[in-house]
């Protein structure tokens, strides 16, 4: 899959360049972005100053929550645009509208290298109609588009999608560097490839694990979505939430040709609040329990495996980390794969979260920005962001 370049758009010197970036972080309780909350900011930062350096007039478009077409002051750019102004050494203007008289005016004066965002392009009621008049109206506002948002091309948006309609558009640096990791973990992966998904729900990601399981040595499974496929296997998992509504899906997998590996011990517990675990294994696993973490022995049977992989692809957590006694599995392979020569992809919410939270997410070959639109990448969609931008 190759992208249109952005170093392909020729002399941006005193051109209108429109990016959309993903900056829907997480905000503080008083309204501003949390310190180990800005990756997605932090990953625009290298294209923002790739524009302001070719003397580009930068022009920002970005989402903050589900406003529901409506201005609502909780959803403003601001403590983003104040964050940004951060990360940039350098002042960013912010729009108090989205598109409209202010917003022409504040273009108009921007001059070269000058960095201006509008407000929350989801305070306008046509922003999610992926509608083509509003499109028009932030066209007009620049000469380029540039797509950098990888995060929200699974939306078919105005800004995401119909703006591409008439503007030459561009992938941005992040968005160039999403594409070429993910679509290579999937597409013309390093062999041996290992897949590790975690996380809550095997709805969410089963067809993901489908798709991997094309291209997989293995797949190795842990966190809450590995109960449901241990119930399939007929194995207790006691009183841990499960799907039912997916054993149909589930027994479609061969679960005993050894490509689909799941936890062989656990670590459980009464309650989700305990201050500690017991550890047995799986299949010892008492009525009353919950299982609420992949065990030590687990953690061992997956490094051996990981050991001979070339590329390492990981989506969620092999446990509930938000409680420091069940974040011990996810964190030791967190520390085996920061210290791994294979190539390391990861994403997802949480489980980028807690490798920030250790400080080692230099020691990783890739982590995507992406939470919805990752998945629906690896699960071979078409992404209606991407049609105007990929080759
Ligand atoms: P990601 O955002 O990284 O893709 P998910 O959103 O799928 O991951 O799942 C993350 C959530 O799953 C975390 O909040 C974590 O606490 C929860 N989780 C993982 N394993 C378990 C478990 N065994 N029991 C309960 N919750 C779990
Ligand atoms: C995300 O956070 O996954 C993207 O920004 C998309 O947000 P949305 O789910 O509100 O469309
Ligand atoms: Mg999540």
């Amino acid at each position: 899959m190759k992208v249109k370049a952005i170093k392909q758009a020729g002399n941006l010197r005193g051109k209108r360049v429109l990016v959309r970036v993903d900056f829907n972080v997480p905000l503080t309780k008083d309204g501003k972005v949390g310190q180990s909350e800005d990756f997605r900011i932090v990953r625009t930062v290298p294209t923002i100053k790739y524009l302001i350096n070719k003397g580009a007039k930068v022009i920002l478009m970005a989402h903050l929550g589900r406003p529901e077409g409506k201005p609502d002051p909780k959803y403003s750019l601001s403590p983003v645009a104040k964050r940004l102004s951060q990360l940039l050494g350098k002042k960013v203007l912010l729009s108090p509208e989205v598109v409209g008289k202010k917003t022409i005016e504040l273009v108009g004066s921007l001059k070269n290298g000058d960095v201006l965002m509008l407000e929350n392009v989801r305070f306008h009621p046509r922003e999610e109609m992926n509608c083509k008049r509003f499109a028009k109206q932030l066209a007009v506002l620049g000469d380029i588009y540039v797509n950098d948002a990888f995060a929200a091309s699974h939306r078919a948006q105005s800004s995401v999608c119909a703006i591409a309609e008439f503007l030459p558009a561009y992938a941005g640096l992040l968005m160039e560097d999403e594409i070429k990791y993910l679509g290579s973990a999937l597409r013309k992966p390093k062999k041996p490839l290992v897949v590790i998904i975690g996380g809550a729900k095997i709805s969410t990601k089963m067809k993901v694990i489908k798709n991997f399981t094309k291209v997989a040595k293995r797949i190795l499974l842990g966190g809450a979505l590995a109960n449901t496929v241990l119930t399939v296997m007929g194995i207790s998992v006691g009183k841990s939430p499960i799907e039912p509504e997916m054993f149909a899906e589930v027994k479609k997998f061969k679960l005993t040709d050894n490509q689909i590996v799941v936890p062989v011990d656990g670590v459980m517990a009464i309650k989700r609040e305990a201050k500690k675990g017991r550890t047995d294994a799986m299949g010892d696993v008492r009525q009353n329990e919950l299982v609420l973490d992949i065990g030590p022995d687990t953690v061992k049977l997956y490094e051996n495996i990981l050991k001979s992989a070339k590329m390492v692809m990981w989506n969620g957590p092999m446990g509930l980390i938000e409680n420091p006694a069940f974040a011990k599995g996810t964190a030791s392979l967190v520390k085996f794969l920061a210290n791994s020569k294979a190539e390391t992809i990861v994403g997802g919410g949480e489980t980028v979260q807690i490798i920030r939270k250790m400080r080692l997410e230099n020691k990783f070959n890739f982590i995507s920005t992406g939470g919805g639109a990752m998945l629906e990448f690896l699960e071979g969609k078409k992404l209606p962001g991407l049609k105007k931008i990929i080759k």
